[in-house]
């Protein structure tokens, strides 16, 4: 029954995570600055944290009889530093909250080992959204 309702959320936030490890990638290799040196550390270990999210996404989406359908948001990011960081703490924290509602969906559908990961995933979200909080000073 909400099988679908469950690959249909996975799916929306593998088109998440795509958008952002695409979003880090960029904003990794546009920041100049000494000053802005560990933000773009940051970004850059960042991006390896979220392939591996979309990566366990995609496959769960196979297991469950989905078609993982990509159209991730291409926006450019933003050229300013702050302004990168303000927009990626809200997204982290927006991802926080899709990963808890798909751990309850996931529990609800009796996929446990799928709920776990899931708040898993919300944890990494939640400590990037840290990182980048001490960051941005
Ligand atoms: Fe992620
Ligand atoms: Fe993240």
């Amino acid at each position: 029954m909400t099988n679908h309702e469950l690959i249909s959320g996975l799916n929306n936030q593998l088109n998440r995570e795509v958008a952002t490890f695409l979003r880090y990638m960029l904003q990794a290799a546009s920041i100049k600055g000494a000053q802005w040196q560990n933000v773009r550390e940051m970004y850059q270990a960042e991006v390896t944290d979220e392939v591996g999210h979309a990566q366990y996404l995609a496959d769960q989406i196979t297991m469950l009889g989905g078609v993982p359908a990509l159209r991730p948001d291409l926006s450019p990011p933003p050229a300013d530093v702050r302004e990168m960081l303000n927009n990626d703490m809200r997204e982290e924290e927006a991802d926080v909250r899709n990963y808890t509602k798909l751990a309850a969906l996931a529990e609800q559908e009796g996929h446990f080992a799928l709920k776990m990961k899931m708040e898993e995933q919300a944890a990494d979200e939640d400590s990037h959204r840290q990182e980048m909080q001490r960051l941005s000073g």
